[in-house]
C-alpha cells in the first residue's frame, strides 16, 4: 500500500496509491460511484466503477457522509476538478460507517452549525477557512523571525488591566483577584528593553458584551514591540508587515481562496501605500467637509444607497422570473431545481442588501453627526475606508478616548501618537499600535486619572526609570485579518472555537 495524501497526487500520475479519509460528498449511478473524498490535505473525486473493483461494488453503498473509508487507485489528471487530478478506484475499505450525518449540503441556519462546531470544522468552507489561518499564523512568524525580532510568551494571568478596565474578566487567583490578559503590551516592554525587538503571539480576552461581527471575547494578537521605534517607524514596520503576510497567504492559499470565492485584487490592495490620515482630518473626512480624490462622504453613502435600492428591484425582478419557471408546468426537472436553487441564493442577496438599505441611513446619520473627540464606530471605520479602498492608517488621536500608556504628541498634550490600522471593504480596525510614553510623572498622573492602582504598576514604571528609551509597538488582531483575508461576514468563522458573549460550547 502506497499512502498518500490528495496534495501530492500531483507526483503520483499513472500510479497506484491509496488515499485514506473521509466521504465529504458521493452520487451513484448504474454501476459507478462518485466519491468525494476528503483528507485534510485536500478534496479528491474517487471514480469507483463496478468492473473496476476488486471488491462486491454494493459495499460502496454503505460509504454514507462522512464514513472514513481508504481507496486504493490509479491516479488521473483532470483539469475539471479542483486540485486537479482523480483517482480511478482498483479497491477500497471502509473504515467506520458513520450514522447519519447531521449536516447536509443543504443550507443550515448559522446557530445549528455553531452548535456542530465540532463537526462543520469539517465542511469544506471552514477547512479552507483554517488552512489560510495556518498560513497566516506562519507569515507572522516567518516576518518577525526573519527580521530578528524574539518570540516571547506573556502571561494570561495578569495582575493589572492595560487597556481600560470595562472589559475585563475576573478570576478567583487563590483569594486574590486575577485578570486574563487583554494585552501582552506591558510585558513585551519589559522584554524589548532587555531583547530590543521582541513580539508576542497568544490569546488575549475582553468580556464584550457587544454582538457585533467584529467581536470575540477570546482572540488571538500579535504585539511586536520595538525599543528605540517612534509612531513613523511603527507606522512603517505595520504596512511592511500587513504587506508581506498577506502577499505570502495570498500565494501559499491559493485553493484555499478560490474555494472562498475571494476576490484576490481586492487583498492586493496591500501593496499600495497605506495613506496616512490623522484623526483631525479623518473626521473631516467623515462628516463630508474635506474630499478623498473628489468623493464626499455623505454623497458617496447616498449614492450607496440609491444603487442598493436599484438592484433590490432587479434581483427580486429576477426571483420572480425565475419561481415561475419552477411553478410552470413545462420545464424539465433539472431546470426547475437549477432555478430553486438559483431562488434560494438570490433571496439570501436580497436579504444582504436589504440590510445595507437599512444601514446606510444610519450610517450616514453616524457620519454626519459624528462629534470631534469621540472614537470611530464601527460604520465611520466602513466609511472611511469605502473611500480609499485600501489599507488606512489614521494616527493622532484625541488622548481622551486612547490607552493611558500612549505618548503625547508633542506641543499638543490633547493627542496621543496611535495608530489604527482600517482594512477595507467594511471590515475596519485590524492593528492598533502606538509610541508609548515614556514621561515617568505623566504615566503616574495617568494611572491615578484612570482609578488604576499605582503600585500594580510599579514595575511597569521601572520601565521608565531605569534606562527609559522611546519605544513602540502594535496589536494586530488574528481573527480579525483572517475575517478580511477570507472575507467572512462574521468574525467567528475565523476561529476553530469561537467564544463570543453568546457562546462558550462546544
Ligand atoms: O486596539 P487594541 O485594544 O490594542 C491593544 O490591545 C494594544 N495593547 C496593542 C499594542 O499596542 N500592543 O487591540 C489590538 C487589536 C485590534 O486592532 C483588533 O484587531 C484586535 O486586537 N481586537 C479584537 N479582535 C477580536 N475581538 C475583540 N474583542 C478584539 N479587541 C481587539
Ligand atoms: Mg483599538
Amino acid at each position: 500500500m502506497n499512502w498518500i495524501y490528495i496534495n501530492e497526487m500531483s507526483k503520483y500520475v499513472g500510479q497506484t496509491v491509496t488515499l485514506k479519509g473521509w466521504v465529504a460528498n458521493r452520487r451513484e449511478s448504474k454501476g459507478i460511484a462518485f466519491v468525494n473524498l476528503r483528507d485534510g490535505s485536500g478534496f479528491c473525486q474517487c471514480v469507483i466503477a463496478e468492473d473496476k473493483v476488486s471488491e462486491t461494488f454494493d459495499l460502496s453503498k454503505s460509504m454514507s457522509l462522512e464514513s472514513s473509508v481508504s481507496i486504493s487507485g490509479e491516479v488521473l489528471k483532470d483539469e475539471k476538478q479542483l486540485g486537479g487530478y482523480e483517482l480511478q478506484a482498483s479497491s477500497f475499505e471502509i473504515i467506520d460507517v458513520a450514522e447519519d450525518y447531521p449536516i447536509t449540503p443543504k443550507e443550515h441556519g448559522v446557530d445549528f452549525l455553531l452548535e456542530r462546531r465540532h463537526l462543520w470544522l469539517r465542511s469544506k468552507r471552514q477547512w479552507a477557512i483554517m488552512k489560510v489561518r495556518n498560513a497566516t499564523i506562519y507569515a507572522i512568524h516567518n516576518f518577525f523571525q526573519q527580521k530578528d525580532f524574539s518570540l516571547m510568551d506573556s502571561p494570561i494571568f495578569t495582575g493589572s488591566a492595560a487597556e481600560g478596565t470595562t472589559d475585563l474578566f475576573k478570576t478567583d487567583y487563590f483569594g486574590q483577584e486575577a485578570y486574563l490578559a487583554q494585552t501582552g503590551q506591558l510585558y513585551g516592554e519589559a522584554m524589548a528593553m532587555a531583547q530590543g525587538k521582541i513580539y508576542t503571539f497568544g490569546p488575549t480576552f475582553r468580556a464584550e458584551k457587544s454582538k457585533t461581527r467584529r467581536h470575540l471575547t477570546e482572540f488571538w494578537m500579535v504585539e511586536p514591540e520595538m525599543a528605540f521605534y517612534d509612531l513613523d517607524m511603527d507606522m512603517d514596520l505595520i504596512e511592511e508587515m500587513l504587506r508581506a503576510v498577506v502577499n505570502e497567504v495570498i500565494d501559499r492559499c491559493k485553493t484555499e481562496l478560490e474555494i472562498l470565492g475571494r476576490d484576490i485584487e481586492a487583498l492586493k490592495s496591500v501593496n499600495q501605500k497605506f495613506p496616512r490620515i490623522s484623526y483631525d482630518e479623518a473626521v473631516e473626512m467623515l462628516t463630508g467637509k474635506k474630499e478623498v480624490n473628489g468623493v464626499n462622504a455623505i454623497q458617496m453613502l447616498g449614492n450607496d444607497l440609491k444603487t442598493t435600492q436599484e438592484e433590490i428591484i432587479k434581483v427580486n425582478a429576477e426571483i420572480e422570473e425565475r419561481e415561475a419557471i419552477v411553478n410552470d408546468n413545462v420545464s424539465k426537472k433539472g431546470i426547475k431545481n437549477f432555478n430553486r436553487n438559483r431562488v434560494a441564493q438570490l433571496k439570501a442577496q436580497v436579504k444582504e442588501l436589504e440590510e445595507d438599505a437599512r444601514n446606510i441611513p444610519q450610517w450616514i446619520k453616524s457620519a454626519e453627526n459624528f462629534e470631534h473627540g469621540s472614537d470611530l464606530g464601527g460604520s465611520d471605520e466602513t466609511v472611511l475606508t469605502r473611500l480609499f479602498g485600501c489599507p488606512i492608517m489614521v494616527y493622532n488621536w484625541p488622548r481622551k478616548i486612547k490607552a493611558f500608556y500612549m505618548k503625547r504628541v508633542e506641543g499638543n498634550f490633547d493627542y496621543v501618537k496611535g495608530v489604527d490600522v482600517l482594512a477595507p471593504e467594511g471590515y475596519g480596525e485590524i492593528v492598533g499600535g502606538s509610541e508609548r510614553e515614556t514621561d515617568l510623572e505623566f504615566l503616574i498622573e495617568q494611572i491615578q486619572e484612570e482609578n488604576l492602582n499605582q503600585e500594580d504598576y510599579e514595575w511597569y514604571l521601572d520601565l521608565r526609570r531605569f534606562g527609559s528609551v522611546p519605544h513602540a509597538g502594535f496589536g494586530l488582531g488574528l481573527e480579525r485579518l483572517i475575517t478580511w483575508i477570507c472575507k467572512l461576514k462574521h468574525i467567528r468563522e475565523a476561529s476553530p472555537f469561537p467564544r463570543t458573549s453568546q457562546r462558550l460550547k462546544p
